[in-house]
């Protein structure tokens, strides 16, 4: 838990990151790594039908809340250091990225004991997912896949975009930028690869730029 930062995006941002319809958002939704994001939370409040998935989800309520409280600052700090690297539309300041980031933490904490004992919330680490084949409608990732590629290597991303495709008939990732802001090494590499075990991949443009850069997603499916 000492080396986790959590931080947490909204149900607004969700929508714009992955484009979802509201024809979409009635759908079998697995969010891979959704952290304490507000997603899950606000989603099922609104009637849809949602999982995540996310290693942080071992741990209970309290721990989770202090870590957020704890690293807080820290976050912050290093927002206002690389201010330039983001766009200040939607989010017009720091200040209130924080609120919106609390407010979206503190939708995930009102919901995460309900939530886990409903199973919306489940421990489980990329790429291995304890759900069975075909499950879900819709994949996402947010943040994860792409984000850590200096971490995180090709092989890791195609096992777990592939272990994501065998729960879900569609995956999502977004952004495709790494924490860098420059488009990750593996996409290219990994939408060869994924296409070739017979899946079509898409990058699409949505509607949501904070990361300069970082308004692609990466739609993958059956064809
Ligand atoms: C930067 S946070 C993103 C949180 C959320 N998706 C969002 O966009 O607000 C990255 C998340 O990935 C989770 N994570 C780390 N390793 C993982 C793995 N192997 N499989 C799934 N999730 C993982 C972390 O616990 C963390 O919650």
């Amino acid at each position: 838990m000492e080396n986790i930062v959590p931080w947490g995006r909204s149900y607004e941002e969700y929508i714009a990151m992955f484009d979802l319809t509201d024809s979409e958002l009635k759908l079998d939704i697995l969010g891979c790594g959704d952290g304490p994001a507000g997603f899950n939370a606000e989603l099922t409040r609104r009637g849809g039908h949602i999982i995540s998935a996310d290693p942080i989800y071992a741990f209970g309520a309290a721990q989770i809340k202090s870590r957020i409280l704890t690293t807080y600052e820290t976050v912050m700090t290093q927002m206002r250091k690389n201010q330039a690297d983001y766009i200040w539309e939607a989010i017009p300041s720091v200040e209130e990225l924080g609120r919106v980031r609390m407010s979206a933490m503190d939708a995930f904490l009102s919901d995460y004991e309900t939530g886990k004992s409903e199973g919306r919330y489940i421990a489980a680490e990329l790429p291995s997912l304890p759900f069975e084949s075909g499950k879900f409608d819709i994949a996402l990732s947010s943040h994860f896949l792409f984000l850590y590629s200096n971490h995180l290597s090709a092989e890791f991303h195609l096992q777990a975009l592939k272990e994501m495709l065998r729960v879900a008939r569609q995956v999502r990732v977004f952004p495709l930028l790494t924490l860098a802001g420059t488009r990750s090494p593996h996409v290219s590499f990994i939408m060869q690869l994924i296409e070739k075990l017979g899946f079509s991949t898409e990058i699409k443009r949505v509607p949501y730029e904070f990361q300069r850069g970082g308004n692609e997603m990466l739609l993958i499916q059956s064809v």
